[in-house]
């Protein structure tokens, strides 16, 4: 007589875009996987016939899984798992996933230092006016080397205001003091002392105070309700006007009207983007305004990264898979 089999059967995966090669591979060797060849964004309709047929679906920061989602899981009764390839989750109506109970995970931590490197890479462009020197030399228009020619602002000794001293707002700050930058930061916590000492860092309790007194500032807080448009006319209107803001955190902090407009009266002096409020549309005075360094939302984008990421997807559906709550579980309490 044949011995009954103990394997589990392979969850049934479905993932919204392409991911890394080798992260691919190994999701077929240990799921049962439907991968999208074609990178081609799902559609809402896709998305919830996606979430009625799988197990456990891997989706990104370009899908909106949002309430009808998942009733259309619900109504399914299959959708066990949401494992994000991300570290975000505003895209995701967590309370609806609860509704269903669906356990939502995504990937912290693996992306800090290639998100804290994007904004110092735009710290360094916008005052230093990287962008349009680039630019001037690929039209063949650079005339030489002129005492007076593509002057910027020093970086160093300069006060920088970061909003958000989670991981990546800290990875920022031990950048920035490298660079001579002073460190201010807004945080619902203040951080312990001996993370404030070592960083040299002063703690604004009153974001309005703090974005009034400093020369740069960078948004590094996550998208939730209460952040959703932190940053709009009236803060533009407290900056001083050599300020520079960088945002690589997610364009709906900030209200881009009040941006492009704040530029173009020339209340700030410039600003550097990694993210966008309706990506991937961006407000076309933005590519028209001076002193203004655009890049589409690549902070993560390193190959280790991605790679990284992928490894945390699949670590979270295994642990998942063996009946463990997986590492990386999102919202607190849940059973
Ligand atoms: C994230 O992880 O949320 C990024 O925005 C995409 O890498």
């Amino acid at each position: 007589m044949a011995a009954a089999s103990t394997a589990r059967p392979r969850p049934k995966v479905i993932v919204t875009r392409r991911l890394p090669q080798a992260v691919e591979t190994r999701m077929a060797e240990l799921f049962d996987v439907t991968l999208n060849l074609t990178d081609e964004p799902f559609s809402q309709d896709q998305l919830a016939a996606a979430a009625a047929n799988c197990d456990v679906l891997v989706g990104t920061v370009t899908d909106r899984i949002d309430a009808a989602v998942f009733a259309a899981a619900r109504a399914a009764g299959r959708l066990k798992l949401l494992a994000n390839f991300g570290v975000g989750v505003d895209h995701i109506d967590l309370a609806a996933a609860r509704g269903a109970d669906v356990v939502v995970t995504n990937t912290p931590g693996v992306l800090t230092d290639d998100t804290a490197d994007m904004v110092m890479a735009l710290i360094l462009s916008v005052p230093r006016r990287l962008a349009e020197g680039e630019k001037l030399v690929r039209a063949g228009e650079w005339r030489g080397w002129s005492p007076t020619g593509m002057l910027g602002h020093r970086i160093t000794g300069k006060r920088l205001g970061i909003i958000g001293m989670g991981r990546i707002g800290r990875a920022v700050a031990t950048r920035a003091r490298g660079f001579g930058l002073t460190v201010h930061y807004h945080n619902r916590h203040r951080l312990p002392a001996e993370v404030e000492g070592a960083l040299e860092a002063t703690w604004w309790d009153n974001l309005d105070a703090m974005l009034a007194r400093v020369d740069i500032i960078t948004i590094n807080c996550p998208h939730t309700p209460d952040t959703h448009h932190l940053i709009g006319a009236k803060q533009f209107a407290l900056m001083q006007r050599q300020a520079y803001l960088i945002n690589a955190a997610r364009g709906e902090i900030v209200d881009e009207n009040a941006l492009c407009e704040a530029l173009a009266a020339g209340r700030i002096a410039g600003a550097g983007l990694d993210v966008f409020e309706n990506e991937p549309a961006i407000d076309p005075r933005l590519l028209e305004l001076p002193g203004v360094v655009l890049v589409p939302h690549m902070g993560s984008a390193t190959f280790e990264g991605r790679q990284a990421m992928g490894e945390k997807v699949i670590a979270n559906i295994r642990v998942w898979a063996d009946g463990h709550r997986p590492p990386d579980q999102v919202l607190e309490g849940w059973a």
